[in-house]
């Protein structure tokens, strides 16, 4: 078994053991939470959720996919110990990282979280978007959307002293409607603006070679195997929407749930603390002493499966043309051999060898470093909004993948029934 442990972080985490009921768990939590914490607690713990009257199925649902959110949107699982205790983040952004530098490795501000002289601030520019400082106002601000920071005053001076990452790092956009990078969150959209490699590659911790090995990443890019198989080939990071009904996630369909694959990237990916085994991979992870994951996993999950996938935008698509490329991805296109059901996908019966892949042949494969070996058909609710495409993002465009697939398939679709499927494409 491959067994990776790190010890104890050396600071307390506000969370400590022994844990006497499960609402303690959210003490480090707005009270929102707390409340929607308390009430499910009380729900399992067979109390009563108040007046002696419980809460209603309905009502705990709504509280765990609003925990839920919060968890997605501000939960570190104490990954501080990866990115502050190693990785040294703290360090360089609060002394090198302005907002521009920031937004410009794809980095999103919640402006809903900017109080009024901050906005105001930053358009008449008395606020100062080329100064380090002012990132860490927006970190103390809670603003800097998937990277929560701890900002001390020092004698009047605010001071970065730990960083950790979020899910919505990742997951989350924003709509620039203030200013491009800052606007409201979009919530379960790729960031695909995001360059993750660029960013850890900034740490102060890491010698050359390896920031060369990051800094290749590229935007919209992260590798969620190469610290467990040293293979450096990283995937586009896929939208966490539109994964209601369907019991295989990921790429290659690794877990039968969502709450499988947040336990691995909690505690693999992002450093949380707590553990994750797989024996499919012989992997065998754990951080620290304390498990600030798990009880955290089925109001995440119930979050990310009341996110759907966005309609095409009115007037995105020529709909008389998306009409007929219907009968297209269900006729001459074949698509719907694979692409069928509700999501458009077969994951929920079967899974497909690597070459069904219109990205393979690949070396190596992103199928084999799995723990299936295989690739699960991509949903397509919602396609339109994330391009590139595949999941090494080497369809550019919806035209390239159809393109892609008249060629390999030798389909001899026309250049009309290319363009219908297209549009058809776009409206899901
Ligand atoms: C550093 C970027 C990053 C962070 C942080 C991150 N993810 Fe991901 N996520 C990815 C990438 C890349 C993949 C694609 C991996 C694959 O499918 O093999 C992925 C895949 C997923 C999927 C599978 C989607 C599908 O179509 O099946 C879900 C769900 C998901 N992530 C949710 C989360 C949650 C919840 C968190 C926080 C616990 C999180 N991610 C943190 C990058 C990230
Ligand atoms: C044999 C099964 C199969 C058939 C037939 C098939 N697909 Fe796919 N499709 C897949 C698999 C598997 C993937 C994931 C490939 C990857 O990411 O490497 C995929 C991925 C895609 C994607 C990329 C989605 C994304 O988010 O990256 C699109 C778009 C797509 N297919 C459209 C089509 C269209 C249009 C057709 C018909 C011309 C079609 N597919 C036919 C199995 C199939």
């Amino acid at each position: 078994m491959k067994k990776i442990s790190h010890a104890p972080a050396p600071e307390p985490r506000g969370l400590s053991a022994p844990r006497p009921h499960p609402a303690a768990l959210w003490q480090g939590l707005p009270n929102a939470i707390v409340t929607a914490a308390a009430v499910m607690a009380a729900a399992a713990c067979g109390g009563s959720a108040g007046e002696g009257e419980a809460a209603s199925p309905a009502a705990s649902q709504a509280a765990l996919i609003e925990q839920g959110k919060q968890i997605f949107r501000f939960e570190t699982f104490g990954d501080e110990a990866q990115w502050t205790d190693t990785l040294k983040m703290n360090e360089v952004i609060g002394s090198a990282v302005d907002p521009v530098t920031a937004l410009s490795v794809g980095l999103k501000v919640d402006a809903e979280a900017l109080p009024a002289e901050v906005v105001a601030g930053i358009k008449n520019e008395t606020i100062d978007l080329k100064s380090p400082a002012t990132t860490v106002t927006l970190l103390k601000l809670n603003a800097v959307v998937g990277v929560k920071g701890t900002v001390e005053t020092v004698n009047g001076v605010d001071k970065l002293t730990r960083v950790g990452i979020t899910c919505a790092l990742c997951h989350s956009t924003v709509d620039n409607s203030f200013a491009p990078g800052i606007g409201k969150r979009l919530d379960g959209w790729a960031n695909r603006d995001l360059n993750p490699g660029a960013i850890i590659a900034l740490s102060p911790a890491i010698d050359a070679a390896m920031k060369k090995v990051f800094n290749a990443w590229g935007t919209g890019k992260f590798d969620p195997r190469h610290n467990i198989d040293g293979i450096s080939k990283p995937v586009v990071i896929p939208p966490a929407y539109g994964l209601a009904g369907i019991h295989r996630i990921t790429f290659t369909g690794d877990g039968e749930d969502i709450a499988y694959w947040n336990r691995y990237v909690a505690v693999a990916e992002m450093g949380g603390l707590g553990s994750v085994s797989e024996p499919r991979l012989n992997l065998s992870i754990t951080h620290g002493t304390e498990d600030l994951v798990t009880s955290k996993l089925p109001a995440l999950q119930a979050y990310q499966l009341s996110l759907s996938a966005p309609p095409a935008p009115a007037g995105s698509f020529d709909g008389a043309a998306a009409m007929r490329g219907k009968l297209v991805f269900e006729g001459a296109g074949k698509c719907v051999t694979c692409h069928s059901g509700a999501a458009f996908t077969d994951a929920n019966s079967r899974l497909h060898p690597p070459g069904d892949s219109m990205a393979e042949p690949e070396t190596p494969s992103y199928a084999s470093r799995s723990a299936t070996k295989q690739y699960r058909t991509t949903p397509l609710k919602g396609v339109w909004q994330h391009a590139p495409y595949f999941h090494d993002g080497s369809a550019a465009t919806l035209t390239d993948v159809v393109k892609t697939y008249n060629t390999r398939l030798t389909l001899g679709l026309s250049s009309q029934e290319i363009t219908d499927l297209v549009e058809y494409l776009k409206s899901l």
